[in-house]
């Protein structure tokens, strides 16, 4: 009965109430919203420790210090890595340096065919990846399985591809590798991010010493496995896991001349600054405050679907989340109905559950910072609009999905990222004030428009100050179109020919 209910096709901005064909939903009763439970079983397996991947092998951390990756969803401890400290980053930087010149003497070819075994290799351990994942990180088994898994292996193939093309990428100049690449990632996408890390780097023909985050090491270090498996030769891909200050050990030592970084705008910030005067070259992925503009030519459940794909599915755990809406004022009743209709379905808690919609936040930390947010919407005058009911497991980090309305462009709601499953709605009138409160945000990584209007798209998509402007979808992504920002959402681009430019000089 309520399967009816939705999925009632294109909806005209005015015709007929909202409240007339939503019925609400319920998780508790039984209706056809009570799913059976559907754990996903496989379990990889896992060691008890993990060493620094260095010049080919696991190897203890110098100063013999380890700590505990953490599964968000159940506060348990999954297993110990190594923290990495200066010398033994000295020793990862060497170990890329020392294989630099072997790996951009052997043919462009070669190079080509081991970035495509990584690529299979990540296809054919494509399961036990994705729990992994979903274990380190929290987010639901069905992202890690559709998204993060495939776009990493899609990442590799299509790199494997450039290897031996770099001379048409950029044409009558001859690209030659940067050198040693300290890259540094966050654990919203942990592989993905090293894919698109490692990927181009080896393809231009440069050696690396990556370092995940520290709440999410594991994949990483299987890639590290996989590089080895696969023959790609030893000190090429170099991993070292640690916090932050095995990220600034990176940034500053002397042997590294690009550092590649996505995460906090406030670390980049930093990192912008220990570079200012030296040699390396930096492209940053910083944060986001994007908008998702909905016209009242929409199609209005259409939109509702990307809006909840483009700040919920990951728990709001994206640098390019649609995490303000600006709707304009003749379809915002329909929208906040349809909005809060659409989020009590949502399913939240085990992540390794298939069912799930929204898994666990990343970390306690993350977890606070969230809810700070919140408290700030409702103290500057914000009215939550909290309707999803899900059970919550009893341990572990969670966050129901919901929304702001009546916000002020002024409300640290509005401004702030705040990377949790919390949207902020706001209303416009005009296509010109649309363009003119999306723009405003020290931000400008990503947009999203949903209009019927061809000639309104591009008008609308040309004046938005956004890396990447999605039309009518949200986060899509593929690995032959560049991705990054513009203001303090960062600079250089990665994927695509454009990706290609941060490892190369010519
Ligand atoms: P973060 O920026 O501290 O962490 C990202 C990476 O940088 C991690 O690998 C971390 O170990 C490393 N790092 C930390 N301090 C460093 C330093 N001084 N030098 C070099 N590397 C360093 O982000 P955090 O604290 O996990 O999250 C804080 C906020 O940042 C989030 O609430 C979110 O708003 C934003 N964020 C944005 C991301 C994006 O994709 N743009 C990803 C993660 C967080
Ligand atoms: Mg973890």
């Amino acid at each position: 009965m309520t399967t009816a209910t939705r999925g009632t096709g294109q909806q005209g901005g005015q015709q007929g109430g909202p409240q007339a064909v939503l019925t609400p939903l319920s998780f508790s009763g039984e209706g056809s919203w009570a799913y059976d439970p559907a754990p996903e079983r496989v379990r990889p397996t896992i060691r008890g420790r993990y060493g620094l991947f260095i010049g080919g092998e696991f190897v203890d951390p110098a100063g013999g210090k380890w700590f505990a990756s953490v599964n968000p969803a159940t506060d348990e401890t999954i297993c110990e890595v190594g923290e990495a400290g200066e010398a033994d980053v000295d020793r990862a930087v060497k170990a890329a340096r020392d294989a630099l010149p072997g790996w951009r003497a052997m043919p462009a070819k070669e190079r080509g065919k081991l970035l495509y075994r990584v690529a299979r290799r990540l296809q054919e351990r494509a399961r036990e990846l994705a729990v992994l994942e979903t274990m380190d990180g929290g987010k639901p088994i069905r992202e890690s399985r559709d998204v993060d898994i495939p776009l990493a292996a899609a990442h590799f193939f299509y790199h494997a591809g450039w290897a031996d093309k770099l001379r048409f990428a950029f044409a009558g100049r001859t690209p030659e590798p940067v050198g040693v690449c300290g890259q540094i990632i966050p654990w919203n996408f942990p592989l993905l991010m090293a894919a698109w890390k490692v990927a181009p780097a080896l393809a231009c023909g440069n050696t690396v010493v990556l370092k995940p985050a520290e709440t999410t090491p594991l994949t990483a270090l299987v890639l590290g496995e996989i590089c080895r498996e696969v023959g790609i030769p030893a000190g090429v891909v170099n991993i070292v896991t640690g916090a932050g200050a095995t990220g600034a050990a990176i940034v500053n030592h002397p042997g590294i001349d690009k550092i590649a970084f996505t995460g906090s705008t406030d670390v980049g910030k930093l990192i912008a600054r220990s570079v200012a005067g030296t040699k390396k070259k930096l492209t940053l992925e910083l944060g986001g405050k994007s908008p998702n503009i909905i016209f009242e030519d929409a199609s209005i459940d259409q939109a509702i679907e990307g809006i909840i794909q483009g700040i919920y599915f990951n728990q709001g755990h994206v640098c390019c989340a649609g995490s303000r809406l600006f709707v304009q004022e003749s379809v915002l009743p329909e929208v906040v109905a349809k909005l809060e209709h659409r989020l009590t379905s949502l399913r939240v808690g085990d992540p390794l559950d298939k069912n799930t919609d929204v898994g666990a936040i990343n970390s306690k930390a993350q977890l606070a910072t969230i809810e700070k947010y919140l408290d700030a919407g409702r103290g500057e005058g914000a009215r939550l609009h909290e309707v999803n009911g899900s059970a919550l497991p009893e341990r572990g980090n969670w966050c129901r999905p919901c929304f702001f309305t009546g916000v002020q462009p002024s409300h640290r709601i509005a401004r702030e990222e705040i990377f949790g499953p919390v949207l902020a709605v706001m209303s416009f009138r005009t296509p010109d004030e649309a363009i003119t409160r999306a723009n405003n945000t020290p931000y400008g990584l990503a947009a999203g428009v949903w209009t019927d209007k061809g000639s309104k798209i591009f008008e609308i998509a040309s004046r938005l100050k956004a890396g990447v402007v999605w039309l009518n979808t949200y986060n899509k992504f593929d690995p032959a179109s560049p991705f990054g920002g513009f203001k303090e959402s960062g600079f250089g681009r990665e994927g695509g020919m454009h990706g290609l430019r941060a490892y190369v000089r010519v």
